[in-house]
């Protein structure tokens, strides 16, 4: 029972058996990658669970993601690596965070805030080898790196890691990912010439921990393959298992004659008398607009054409004259991994992303918080009620 329309059950077995096939692939310990919600997936129970499964520690983008980490009760590390220049570095100080700045400029606002607080800041250095987005430039690196030499020299400074990320991760043979290697072996050069050797370096992404073990150094940083999501379509799915299922029931069953236009604007004009179903998920669910007309739903052991728009609230499907044998109650499932449901194969993330031209990272990480994330599987203590209660458990370390 429930009151929410749409359930999204997240399989944290799958969690735990992707963290398995990317260390076993990558040869290297895994940072969990849980932004944006753990990919939409749930942050706490995915981290618990991916921690339990050997993941070595975590990591966030933002300061909020990984101080909401702490709150969950997460002791162990964890890194955040985008900050806004008025980010409160006082409070990821205070948290014990790992926050990895991407310039002087951020390094000294971090020096700032611990000063205040009369402790040590962990610190992470992330890189601008090649991929032209947040990280030191190249430009002052060899300023930045002598700032936190002397940072870590006045022992204001932990220098944890040295991290930098892939432009062309998905292409495993592209040549800029060897640049961007030797670029940060060089920065490591650097830093451990200038006496600040970092305790770990990383900077392959799902694909390059999956396809390139030699770029993997001490970890990697994984996200949507830990997901179950394949980072190289082209390539298989690497024995990934996706976690998220996404479902409802049919709300509705009815008749529409021939020509009754259906959903807003009536894009959709039934071509025949037919039997149409409600199911009650829509773009605010993260179902995009933009796949109306393009998506199958999953019920019984058949797929369904939505036909007419999708709404904020919720979607058509044509049942066709005989009405499919689908009754309201039914469960409707939109996208989950082929063992969703039994019959014809159930919608993958993927699928839709490929309808709209996009990729699966978009349209999880868009499931937005209305659907109510159920969880199976994983260790007791990944289960929310279980974190609720305090039992906590298998926190990041090193
Ligand atoms: C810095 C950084 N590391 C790791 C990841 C994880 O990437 P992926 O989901 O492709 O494994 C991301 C995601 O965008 C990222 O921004």
């Amino acid at each position: 029972m429930t009151t929410a329309n749409l359930i999204a059950t997240v399989d944290l077995d799958a969690i735990a058996h992707n963290v398995g096939v990317l260390r076993e692939r990558s040869g290297a310990g895994v940072i969990a990658v849980v932004k944006a919600d753990g990919y939409g997936h749930g942050a706490l129970p995915v981290a618990r669970t991916a921690l339990t499964a050997g993941a070595q520690s975590l990591g966030t983008a933002s300061i909020r993601e990984a101080r909401e980490l702490r709150a969950g009760g997460l002791t162990g590390h964890i890194t955040a690596w985008l900050h806004r220049p008025d980010a409160d570095f006082a409070g990821a100080v205070a948290d014990g965070i790992d926050i990895a700045v991407s310039s002087r400029r951020q390094l000294a606002a971090v020096l700032d805030a611990a000063r205040a607080a009369g402790t040590r800041a962990i610190v992470s250095v992330k890189v601008d080898t090649g991929l032209g987005r947040s990280g030191v430039a190249r430009e002052e690196w060899d300023d930045a790196a002598a700032d936190i030499a002397r940072a870590v020299a006045d022992g204001a400074v932990e220098l944890h890691g040295v991290m930098c990320h892939l432009a062309f991760g998905d292409e495993p043979d592209h040549p800029h990912n060897d640049l961007q290697a030797q670029r940060l072996d060089a920065a490591v050069a650097d830093l451990t010439r200038l006496g600040a050797p970092p305790a770990v370096v990383h900077m392959s992404n799902s694909p390059a921990a999956l396809t390139r073990p030699d770029l993997s150094r001490d970890l990697v940083r994984p996200g949507i393959a830990m997901y179950g999501y394949s980072p190289i379509p082209s390539m298989g799915d690497f024995g990934l298992i996706p976690a998220m299922t996404l479902e409802s029931q049919v709300t509705m069953v009815k008749k529409a004659d021939s020509g009754q236009g259906v959903s807003y604007n009536h894009t959709w004009h039934a071509p025949s008398d037919t039997v149409i179903g409600v199911i009650p998920a829509g773009y605010a669910d993260g179902v995009p607009r933009m796949l109306s007309g393009k998506l199958q739903v999953h019920i019984g052991d058949r797929l369904f054409p939505n036909v007419g728009r999708i709404c904020m609230d919720q979607l058509v499907v044509d049942l066709g004259p005989d009405g499919g044998g689908v009754r309201e109650g039914d469960r409707a499932v939109l996208f989950g991994p082929a063992s969703a449901a039994g019959g014809a194969p159930v919608p993958t993330a993927t699928d839709w992303a490929d309808a709209l031209g996009t990729i699966d990272y978009e349209i999880v990480s868009r499931i937005g918080s209305r659907p109510e994330r159920r969880y199976t599987g994983g260790p007791a203590a990944a289960q929310p009620e279980c974190a609720a209660a305090g039992h906590t458990q298998g926190d990041a370390h090193g």
